[in-house]
């Protein structure tokens, strides 16, 4: 029987269920509560909190299936093996067992009958080398020969193939060790082995030992608990176990492809044109779990909707290089909605809204195209870069994001002036570009102290700001928190005037002089919102979500973490206020040391 990405899904969370783990849904795409990240870029990331030493209200041993989403990828996807949008099959021990239980569960997912039943003999394994920063991993090793892995079919890799994390610069890593098999291709060179990407090796699953946490200054210190963290990506092991060349070829991905090559009227594909299918399918399935998501974005010019726009447009562009000169969006979107319903209902139910929105976005887009594109091989034609007022002009007008201003650009062998860009960008939009663009790169903020503070502050900002505003319905709506500053989005129709600006400062400093002792519980969903609480996020925990009590100033539903007590916080200050959209304003502040604390 053909395990494809469905059963090899419901296979993976029956074998950690029996295995004692307790199942965790599938989060947004959109991070519910992440300080710098843009999109949940893989399993672990939601878990981040726990791997620090929380208590996850599930318990130590967990397992679920995640969407993920990573822009890095986006130059990447038309190859054989990259998607924007995937899921991962994800398993962690919180501070539960270790290495060798770790191998062990893989090893039996793997081989046993009852699962995967792969053949032993095709399969192999790597295990950390050791540097610098951390030692040789012997005791994964020693896992794995008593396994019974033959230790020729065991390899010691250094950092770039054997480590993981962190999610950005700082915070929680480890060495890994990765599994393989043999799809039976001849080795590229007598030093071909595991990792080496001429395709004999199949990657199968990566099992990360998180025991460190990466500070600021680039040391590697012990975290509280040893955690595990293993990461398996569906398509890409659907691929191996469908006895498919490559992600595009499965049943979850290839009708989407098939879609986009009747709609060009392809039927053979020159290589060219099979790239472009891959973008187009991948580009469109991603769009329509953003569109979908439970947090959903739309297009816009900034940070998550400008990545979604990108997608679109990109997807668009491909469609008319393979002759697709009608509106296709939709006749996409609709398999790709078919094909995940099941799994995703709400995409079923957002279908309208998915659809008018991808309608709007190409109709726009399409209105402008083919003139930028005459436009931009005029000035392709005269000069030897895209200079940034040329790369300006091309956004503006005609909706070329520059990301496809400078792919154009590099087909034709020339440069693109960002920095350029970037700087008419500012003078016009009068929005940080440079912010947008560290963003796309994504980055998990550390869990410092300083971030603790000032997310705990951050609390205190959103229940003052109703308190002042006398606006009971005022919610979140972003929130970006770096050791050095927290910032704050919520809707609210106006700015602030400099006494109601200092009335939030007041309360919040207020909170913090007397004391107040920060309180996690857990609880149910319902009884959070009877406490009233604030929630920014839907369902995340099933039904156990939980909930951070500041005094009796302030409960929301968050994942943490959080200080003990705001006399830890020091002094809070609004540092900037501004306008972001329509009905949307942000807030910076920062906080500084205190003076004598004293409550009055
Ligand atoms: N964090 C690891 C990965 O993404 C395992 O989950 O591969």
């Amino acid at each position: 029987m053909v395990i494809d990405s469905q059963k090899l899904k419901k296979l993976f969370l029956d074998f950690f269920s029996e295995n004692e783990h307790s199942l965790i849904p599938n989060s947004p795409l959109i991070p519910e509560y992440d300080p710098t990240v843009l999109f949940t870029p893989a399993g672990m990331h939601p878990l981040i909190p726990y791997f620090l030493g929380q208590p996850h209200p599930l318990g130590k041993k967990l397992a679920n299936v995640q969407r993920c989403f990573r822009t890095g990828d986006i130059e990447c996807v038309g190859d054989s093996s990259h998607l924007t949008f995937f899921e991962m099959l994800g398993s962690w021990s919180l501070g539960d067992y270790f290495k060798k239980e770790a191998v062990s569960l893989s090893y039996d997912f793997l081989t046993n009958k009852r699962w995967l039943n792969l053949d032993r003999k095709r399969l192999s394994v790597t295990v950390f080398a050791g540097d610098k920063d951390a030692p040789k991993d012997n005791e994964s090793f020693e896992a794995w020969s008593s396994a019974g892995v033959p230790d020729e079919h065991i390899f010691f890799l250094g950092k770039e193939d054997n480590w993981w994390g962190p999610v950005g610069n700082t915070g929680p890593c480890g060495p890994c060790t990765e599994m393989f098999y043999d799809t039976g291709k001849p080795a590229c060179s007598p030093s071909c082995r595991p990792g080496c990407s001429c395709g004999k090796y199949f990657e199968l699953w990566n099992d990360v030992f998180m025991e460190y946490n990466k500070t600021p200054a680039g040391c590697y210190e012990f975290l509280k608990q040893k955690n595990v963290d293993t990461g398996m990506g569906v398509e890409h092991t659907a691929a191996m176990l469908e006895g498919k060349e490559h992600v595009f070829q499965i049943g979850a991905v290839r009708p989407i492809a098939k879609t986009v090559e009747e709609l060009a009227g392809i039927s053979v594909p020159t290589d060219t044109e099979e790239r472009s299918i891959r973008i187009i399918a991948d580009h469109i399935r991603a769009s329509v779990f953003f569109l979908g998501d439970e947090r959903g974005v739309k297009p816009s010019n900034l940070d998550r909707g400008y990545v979604l726009r990108r997608l679109i447009r990109r997807a668009i562009r491909f469609g008319r290089l393979i002759g697709i000169e009608k509106d296709f969006l939709n006749d996409v979107a609709e398999v790709v909605i078919n094909l995940n319903e099941f799994d995703y209902p709400l995409l079923k139910e957002k279908q309208a809204s998915i659809f008018a929105e991808l309608r709007k976005e190409e109709t726009k887009f399409k209105n402008t195209l083919e003139k930028g594109l005459r436009k931009f091989h005029r000035i392709a034609e005269n000069s030897a870069t895209i200079d940034g007022r040329n790369a300006f002009l091309l956004f503006q007008s005609f909706g070329f994001p520059i990301e496809l201003t400078q792919e154009l650009a590099a087909e034709k062998g020339i440069e693109v002036d960002e920095a350029g860009f970037r700087n008419e960008y500012e003078q016009h939009q009068k929005v940080s570009a440079a912010s947008a663009k560290k963003l796309f790169k994504g980055g998990l903020s550390d869990a410092s102290i300083e971030t603790k503070k000032l997310h705990t502050a951050t609390h205190l900002l959103n229940e003052a700001l109703r308190v002042v505003l006398k606006k009971n319905d005022i919610v979140q709506r972003g929130s970006n928190i770096t050791p050095e500053r927290l910032r704050f989005d919520f809707n609210f129709d106006r700015a602030l005037s400099p006494e109601e600006l200092a009335a939030v400062e007041d309360l919040v400093n207020k909170q913090i002089r007397c004391s107040l002792p920060v309180v996690r519980e857990e609880m149910t969903v319902e009884e959070a919102k009877t406490r009233g609480a604030q929630a920014v996020f839907d369902d995340k925990y099933g039904n156990t979500v939980s909930v951070y009590k500041v005094g009796k100033f302030s409960t929301e539903i968050c994942g943490g973490p959080h200080v003990n007590n705001t006399k830890e916080l020091g002094v809070f200050k609004i540092t900037k206020q501004k306008g972001i959209a329509a009905g949307v304003r942000r807030i910076r502040a920062i906080l500084t040391n205190p003076e004598e604390p004293k409550c009055k």
